[in-house]
């Protein structure tokens, strides 16, 4: 195999604009090299802002804010949690950490998020046996919320807490309003393949300022209020540093043209490659406006005559990062004995998604050149096994 001469093109990397250097030099001059200071605070206020909730709680991590959005939901040894089946493992490896059980809901065939008709089969299943969940992580995949109407609705019929896991659509909307701001708690990730980054760092959300002070209390070792060292609570070292903070803080500055410049990105590859045989691009639904974090797709193999794996070795080498989409929960070894709730008998939408979805390069750094070159990797793959085919 020949080796590849061209920069290696990353499937999302971080972005830096003008003003991050700005903030971390004042961090620096101001000596705030501290887990605390006057960044995070800054960049609670500024985050929270954006998204329209009335506080935010900057974390290490989006895994350790849905860490402690469990725990807030008073999530323990032996209790259930729902969770959307197609999604990172990061959302569900907290209910674990807290010995709770994850119930894997399976996706909507159109906006590939959780399906409100199986979250409410599966609560009116749990409810009979006894088995309710106590809180439901709802992921917005790739950019794009889920239906948080009815997913809400069903929520608070069954008494059950909406954790929404908005790491990857910061800055997406749903009817209007912040992606991130309609459970009762909000997580967003700023890790570095995210649309902003702080190299690695989280955030919580609510409208529940006494659940987030709780939150920021546990963060910090849950140090009690003495003048010496006073725990009588479990806590954890989570928060974001003053200097990640500052980072974020210019991120933020940057994030309004990131979400334009990946929606570009996008169109991009649904206007060149929609009339390719067997591409079907992951829809936009006609609720809300999706970030597009991530491009990603189907192919099918009849029609295309190339399976994901096929695609995967010639971006590869062609130097491209491609991934296929994520491998739901619900199949991963990790979480062979937990219980989850398919589309339908006998069909799995995220399942199949898994089979057949891919995502493509779509950082808002990607120039036109490095796309052009991922374009046509797509359509020659695909036209040297069609040409096969016959
Ligand atoms: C859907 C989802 N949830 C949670 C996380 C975890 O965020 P972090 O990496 O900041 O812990 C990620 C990404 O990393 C994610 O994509």
């Amino acid at each position: 195999m020949t080796m590849p001469t061209n920069k290696r093109i990353y499937l999302s990397p971080p972005h830096i604009g003008g003003y991050e250097k700005k903030y971390v030099e004042d961090a620096f001059q101001s000596n705030w090299i501290a887990p605390l200071g006057p960044h995070v605070d800054a960049f609670e206020q500024e985050v929270a802002q954006f998204a329209g909730s009335r506080g935010a709680v900057a974390l290490s991590s989006g895994t350790a804010a849905i860490h402690l959005a469990l725990r807030l939901a008073d999530i323990g040894e032996g209790d259930y949690v729902f969770c959307s089946s197609l999604t990172f493992v990061a959302s569900a490896n907290p209910i674990l950490y807290l010995g709770a059980k994850p119930v894997f809901i399976d996706s909507d065939p159109y906006s590939w998020n959780m399906s409100a008709e199986v979250l409410e089969r599966a609560c009116k299943e749990r409810e009979y046996l006894g088995l309710l969940p106590k809180a439901a992580i709802v992921v917005n995949l790739y950019g794009q919320s889920a239906d948080m109407n009815p997913l809400m609705e069903i929520c608070s019929r069954y008494g059950i807490v909406l954790i929404e896991d908005a790491a990857e659509s910061l800055g997406a909307t749903y009817r209007g309003k912040a992606s991130g701001t309609y459970g009762k708690f909000g997580v967003f990730s700023f890790n570095g393949n995210k649309i902003i980054t702080t190299s690695g760092g989280g955030m919580l959300v609510s409208d529940d300022l006494d659940a987030l002070e709780k939150a920021r209390f546990w963060a910090t070792q849950a140090r009690d209020a003495a003048n010496h060292y006073q725990h009588s609570q479990l806590g954890y070292n989570y928060r974001l540093s003053n200097v990640l903070s500052a980072i974020g803080r210019g991120q933020l500055t940057v994030l309004e043209r990131h979400i334009e410049k990946r929606r570009k990105v996008f169109q991009t590859y649904s206007q060149q490659l929609s009339y390719v045989p067997g591409i079907r691009f992951m829809p936009e639904m006609a609720y809300g406006k999706s970030t597009r974090w991530l491009t990603a797709f189907t192919l099918d193999p009849e029609q295309s005559g190339t399976t994901t794996e096929q695609m995967l070795f010639a971006m590869e080498r062609r130097n491209i990062e491609a991934r296929k989409v994520w491998k739901p929960l619900h199949l991963q070894p990790l979480f062979a004995d937990c219980s989850y709730y398919p589309y339908a008998e006998e069909f799995s939408v995220s399942a199949q998604l898994f089979a057949n979805g891919m995502c493509l390069p779509s950082g808002s750094s990607l120039t036109e050149e490095e796309q052009h070159l991922v374009m046509n990797t797509v359509e020659g793959c695909i036209q040297k096994n069609q040409m096969s085919l016959h």
